[in-house]
């Protein structure tokens, strides 16, 4: 799919001032990052610019922020990392500003290719997260930084942040140019395709906890794909619908006719949809969540006990899964088909995994507890695409416009 947006390649930023939005949100332990595929995967567009000369002020943010600003939430390990990455210094503003004199001091002084990284934009709190609401103020104070603004953070361009979207009405406003990078278009390239332009047959994978959060993917996925697979926590709501007692397991009882509503609709497409056969069953979920001590029974999907809940799919059901995923030509996966951070009930999810490994076709991995579970498990390089973004590619396959990247110059 091309995207009709000025990217890093219509743009000449010598000598420019360029602020570029990373989705930096990696995972920390103890202020170590665990997971460090977002930060090489903005690097190619980081580089780009550097290579052009031009000033390379780069922003993103981290965590939630519920309680404010707050070391745990610093960039500063990410910082370091893309320094080591780099090869190159990266100059850190700690200031939980983000923006103000330390930060404009530190831009006047920057030469070309130099790289400096702002604090966490979302400890502007309201301001970055409801620009609109907070008078755009904090969207202006970094138009103000820079010439250019490069928008390379799929992961949050499901985001209207000040950082994200906002930015781009002052840019504009001061002749700037906003554009996307690098990641950006390799991700709406690989997702864009697979929806409007697969080769099939196109196998789409879905699971998680909730129906509720899912509702349009399905909707939308059941017009593009030939076979739905549901997993995970949802996939009981649906065996609900077709009468089936689940037990204690997870259930969305207002969401009960949606899911009717779902397999009709594909019966009457001539769609297939595949719901688990069987299911791994636990007494109570797991506390913590990865205690490996708890006794699993695996029955049929029609047979779940009154007091048991479903939390994994069962043997017969990743069958079945892995079969219609060896003959697809392609397959989109998003969401868990249990409780994978639980190492008794990850067998479906690595299954599933595992024969996403082994098909020829192509594979996307659209982003969050499915890439992480790819990625845990070793199978990354066999995946044609994993996606940085969870939330963002679950609303890109919705067929939602993001607006990261919308807000970018249309060509
Ligand atoms: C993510 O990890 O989902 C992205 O970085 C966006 O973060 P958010 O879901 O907190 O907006
Ligand atoms: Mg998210």
């Amino acid at each position: 799919m091309s995207l009709n947006k000025k990217s890093v390649d219509d743009i000449n930023v010598k000598g420019r001032r360029v602020l570029v939005r990373c989705d930096f949100n990696v995972p920390l332990k103890n202020g170590e990052i665990t997971d460090e595929t977002r930060i090489v995967a903005a690097l190619p567009t980081i580089k780009k610019l550097i290579k052009d000369g031009g000033k390379v002020i780069l922003c993103s943010h981290l965590g939630k922020v519920k309680n404010g600003p707050n070391e745990g939430e610093s960039l500063g390990p990410v910082a370091k990392r893309l320094s080591e990455k780099l090869g190159k210094d990266v100059k850190f503003i700690d200031d939980y500003n983000v923006t103000g004199a330390a930060a404009t001091g530190a831009v006047e002084a920057m030469k070309e290719g130099d790289v400096i990284l702002l604090q966490n934009t979302r400890f502007r709190g309201k301001e970055e997260t409801k620009p609109e609401e907070a008078g755009d103020a904090f969207a202006k104070e970094l138009a103000e930084l820079a010439d250019d603004y490069v928008c390379d953070a799929f992961g949050s361009a499901h985001r209207a942040h000040a950082s994200v979207a906002g930015v781009t009405k002052f840019i504009t406003e001061k002749g700037g140019t906003n554009a996307v990078g690098y990641l950006m278009q390799k991700e709406i390239d690989f997702l864009g395709n697979a929806v409007e332009n697969p080769v099939r047959p196109f196998v789409a994978i879905l699971g998680g906890a909730k129906v509720a959060d899912k509702l349009n993917v399905i909707n939308t996925l059941l017009d593009k794909c030939d076979t739905l697979i549901i997993g995970g926590g949802m996939a009981y709501t649906f065996l609900k619908a077709k009468g089936y007692e689940v037990g204690k397991s997870l259930l969305d009882e207002t969401k009960v006719d949606y899911c009717k509503e779902m397999m009709e609709k594909a019966e009457k497409a001539g769609k297939k949809l595949l719901l688990p056969v069987d299911t791994v069953c636990i007494d109570s979920f797991p506390d913590p969540i990865d205690n490996p001590n708890i006794a699993t029974v695996v029955v049929d999907a029609d047979k779940i006990p009154s007091d048991k809940e479903g939390a994994d799919i069962g043997p017969k059901t990743i069958e079945l899964y892995s079969e219609a995923v060896k003959s697809a030509k392609t397959v989109v996966w998003n969401g868990p088909m249990g409780v994978f951070e639980n190492p008794v009930l990850a067998t479906g999810t690595k299954e599933v995994a595992k024969a996403l490994s082994e098909t020829s076709a192509t594979t996307i991995i659209g982003g969050g507890d499915s890439a992480a579970a790819v990625n845990q498990l070793g199978y990354a390089d066999k995946m044609s695409h994993i996606s940085t973004g969870g939330g963002a590619s679950l609303e890109f396959l919705e067929g939602k416009k993001l607006p990261g990247v919308y807000a970018a110059d249309d060509k």
